[in-house]
């Protein structure tokens, strides 16, 4: 029987990651939180001191990669993230841990590195893989590809409010630039750039809340699988 595979992608801030958990438990699909890979990525170049020389030590960079000690431990509430043993859920949430993964991200032999560890989430009855190249890249045979995005300004609102919720510190100027550096490093970079397949379902969420944005996508994924 056919793994069914759902693409969301988008830029940061978009909705994507509560969308795509809730769209997974709809259909009781295993969820990809490619992002999280990336940013685990960072997290770990930096702490082995390469980030900053990731041309140079390119070989062990890739190594990293591919041998990736992490783990995703979930219960019905939350999803615990694992480094090297250690509990990082938080660590990589933060602003900081972003900037490295979008820097990690722009690197085209890390992205290989990390290609067969999201097609290993393919598992059965189906996959919600949530990321920038999900439908471009990574999984071009998904039956739904949806493509979620929001304007600048409502995606910096909602990460001040997550952060907030999370105890964190968030000031929303500071936000709104890195959400819109990230955004132009994301969708200039040469490999694998953020942009919607052609055969995507494209979503605007700036004005729509998340019930109404779901209910768009369960229509659209029921039409499809
Ligand atoms: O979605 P996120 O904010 O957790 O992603 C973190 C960074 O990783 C972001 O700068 C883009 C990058 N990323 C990527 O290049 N490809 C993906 N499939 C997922 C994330």
């Amino acid at each position: 029987m056919t793994v069914q595979i759902i693409t969301i992608d988008g830029p940061s801030g978009s909705g994507k990651g509560t969308l795509a958990a809730k769209i997974a438990a709809h259909y009781h699909f295993n969820l990809l939180d490619s992002g999280a890979l990336y940013r685990l990525l960072g997290l770990l170049l930096f702490q082995k001191g390469l980030l900053n020389q990731i041309e140079a030590k390119l070989d062990q960079c890739i190594d990293y990669a591919t041998h990736l000690d992490i783990e995703f431990k979930s219960n019905e509430t939350a999803t615990q993230v694992l480094l090297e043993g250690a509990d990082v859920t938080n660590t990589i949430r933060t602003e900081q841990v972003g900037e490295y993964a979008s820097k990690v991200a722009t690197v085209p032999e890390l992205r290989k590195a990390l290609f067969q560890r999201q097609r290993a989430f393919i598992q059965h009855p189906g996959l919600v893989a949530d990321g920038r190249d999900m439908a471009t890249s990574i999984f071009p045979e998904a039956q739904a590809k949806l493509y979620l995005t929001a304007s600048a300004e409502s995606r910096a609102e909602r990460r001040v409010k997550q952060l907030q919720g999370m105890g964190l510190d968030a000031k929303i100027s500071d936000i709104l630039s890195n959400i819109q550096a990230r955004d132009k490093r994301d969708m200039e970079r040469e490999v694998a750039p953020l942009k919607p397949a052609e055969d995507a379902y494209i979503i605007d969420s700036s004005t729509i809340g998340i019930d109404e944005v779901f209910k768009l996508m369960v229509d659209y994924i029921d039409s499809r699988i």
